[in-house]
């Protein structure tokens, strides 16, 4: 059974396996569950449940600019990994986002994470706007990339 969702802040246990899973995609960068709390709380912290387990998860926080959003984390479980899991997990946050009225999401990567670029490019059709050398301190460059998150479909009866 799939399940994909949005975590509440006091969600400690599925907090405590999400914060693993940011362990085994970031390593030392990886967000605590208290820091994932706090994601909880000011955007949206999705997971994807499959038999029980977290195995994959995307954090959005709202952009102070107007209608807009960053997609802040995405990771899924190196077991689960070139399955659609990713694709399926941004796609429910295309309509998380739409729902909330956001119509730009913009994120960062790094230009060496090849498998990531091609996710966003080739498969959810970001665009990349600009690169940003040494935005993560020297050496750590990033390339930023956005994406039109399509409004919702008006129903016909209305
Ligand atoms: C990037 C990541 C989220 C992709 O997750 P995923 O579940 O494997 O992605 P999906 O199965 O939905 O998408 C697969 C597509 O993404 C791209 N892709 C993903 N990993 C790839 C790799 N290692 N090499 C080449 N392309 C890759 C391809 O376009 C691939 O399509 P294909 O299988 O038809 O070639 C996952 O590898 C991960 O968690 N990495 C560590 C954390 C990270 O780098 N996150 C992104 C930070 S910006």
């Amino acid at each position: 059974m799939i399940e994909i969702r949005a975590l509440k802040p006091d969600e400690w246990s599925l907090l405590t396996k999400t914060s693993e899973l940011e362990r085994e995609g970031f390593h030392e960068s990886g967000l605590t569950p208290d820091s994932l709390a706090l994601m909880a709380r000011c955007g949206i912290l999705l997971v994807f449940i499959e038999n029980n387990q977290i195995i994959g998860e995307a954090i959005l926080l709202r952009y102070i600019q107007e209608n807009s959003a960053l997609l802040f984390s995405l990771v899924t479980t190196s077991a689960s990994r070139r399955k659609g899991r990713a694709q399926q997990i941004l796609k429910e946050a295309f309509k998380h986002l739409s729902s909330h009225g956001i119509e730009k999401l913009f994120l960062t990567v790094s230009p060496d994470n090849e498998g990531a670029i091609s996710l966003y490019t080739k498969k959810l059709g970001f665009k990349v706007t600009q690169n940003l050398p040494d935005h993560f301190g020297p050496g750590k460059h990033r390339v930023l990339m956005e994406k039109i998150i399509e409004r919702k479909q008006e129903s016909l009866s209305q």
